[in-house]
């Protein structure tokens, strides 16, 4: 039997294959954010599609400067609770795991955002795929986030959700922290790795004294800012971080990449040839081998023997598929079935704020 195939175990968290869906926003929240019956309906036929792992797409933690899209799922409420436990329900009884990624957008600030809100980030840095300029967070300001952060772990475990991810990829505000483009501080969230990681400490050890040291939590980092040069993030910044995650209780980490002003890092469009595929392989290698808990590898996987070599080879421990589930939610009993690859052409036209849905006919 492939590799893939085999359970594996996060934290306390027993998985019975290797297959994640790693987080994806579908736009199919109700207007307050709460799950709605479409998802549901998803996330009910993604669980009875063989995959072992499903992480939800990003919820927010702040409201309302957290919010990244429209029709986004919301946490920053205990009234949220009830509709992911319906969610955590549906995946159960099809057999796979559930676990509730949380953010807060930071300086990504979604197409419908009013004009009279400012956007929060580290610091007062231009994004340029909007033209807003965000304000500096003070310093009570992060405080209050890093408790919205904690209170959104705390009902991430009530409502049954095997776990929680802390999402630090893609440009959003952990991200923004976590990197010297976005983070040009001076004070102690700031400047220094350290403190630029500060944030991140401050919630996951603030987080197990109130959730217990069982519970697990995973992350999903960004290994690259996209962008090549001076002042952006570094590997080697990301892979001390990846090791200080580990000591403050983190039980997996995804290695992702990129953010919305380099477009096409994070969701590399027409990956179409073996070569083009696991884009963050060399992240991943280099993250796995300094920690010593599981590393999920996402981007660009499409084929099942390309899969089985990035787990053979040490690469990572699991491996995470966003696009291909959306045309294929099934996508894992079909590999089962002999399938040797996705059909997702990764024409990323399944960036819909419409709806999450595949344009290509399978
Ligand atoms: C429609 C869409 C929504 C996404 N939403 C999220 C999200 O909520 N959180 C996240 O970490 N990544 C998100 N991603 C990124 C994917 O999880 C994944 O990292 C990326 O698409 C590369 O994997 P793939 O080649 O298998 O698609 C999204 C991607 C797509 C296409």
């Amino acid at each position: 039997m492939s590799v893939l195939f085999q359970p594996v175990t996060v934290g306390r968290l027993h998985l019975k294959n290797r297959f994640v869906r790693s987080a994806t926003n579908d736009y199919l929240g109700r207007l307050d954010g709460a799950i709605s019956e479409q998802q549901l309906e998803l996330y009910r036929e993604l669980a009875s599609g063989g995959v072992g792992l499903i992480v939800t797409g990003h919820a927010y933690v702040h409201h309302p400067l957290g919010r990244a899209s429209v029709n986004q799922n919301a946490i920053y409420d205990d009234r949220f609770i009830e509709g992911f436990r319906g969610l955590a329900d549906a995946v159960h009884v099809e057999g796979a795991a559930l676990v509730l990624q949380i953010s807060h957008a930071g300086r990504q600030t979604p197409q419908d955002w009013p004009a009279d809100q400012v956007p929060v980030a580290p610091s007062a840095v231009q994004e340029g795929t909007t033209g807003r300029t965000p304000r500096a967070l003070t310093d009570a300001e992060i405080w209050s986030i890093i408790d919205a952060y904690v209170a959104a772990m705390v009902r991430a475990k009530e409502a049954g959700c095997d776990g929680v991810q802390l999402h630090i990829a893609h440009g959003y505000l952990l991200s923004a922290f976590l990197s010297p483009y976005t983070n040009r501080r001076t004070d102690a969230w700031g400047d220094s790795l350290g403190n630029r990681c500060r944030i991140l400490r401050e919630i996951l050890t603030r987080s197990r004294r109130v959730m217990g040291e069982a519970y697990p939590v995973l992350v999903k980092i960004n290994s690259t800012d996209g962008f090549a040069g001076e002042g952006y993030l570094t590997l080697a910044d990301v892979v001390a971080a990846a090791r200080c995650l580990v000591e403050w209780g983190v039980n997996a980490i995804e290695v992702s990449g990129g953010q919305r002003e380099a477009k096409g890092v994070m969701s590399r469009p027409k990956v179409l040839e073996i070569e083009q595929e696991a884009y963050f392989a060399d992240a991943a290698r280099a993250v796995k081998a300094a920690v010593n808990v599981p590393v999920i590898l996402v981007g660009g996987l499409r084929s099942l023997s390309v899969m089985e070599d990035v787990v053979a080879s040490g690469v990572a421990d699991l491996v995470a598929l966003s696009r291909p589930f959306v045309c294929e939610p099934d996508l894992v009993n079909r590999f089962r079935a002999g399938q040797a690859r996705a059909v997702c052409a990764s024409c990323n036209a399944c960036f819909n704020p419409a709806g999450l849905r595949c344009r290509r006919p399978v």
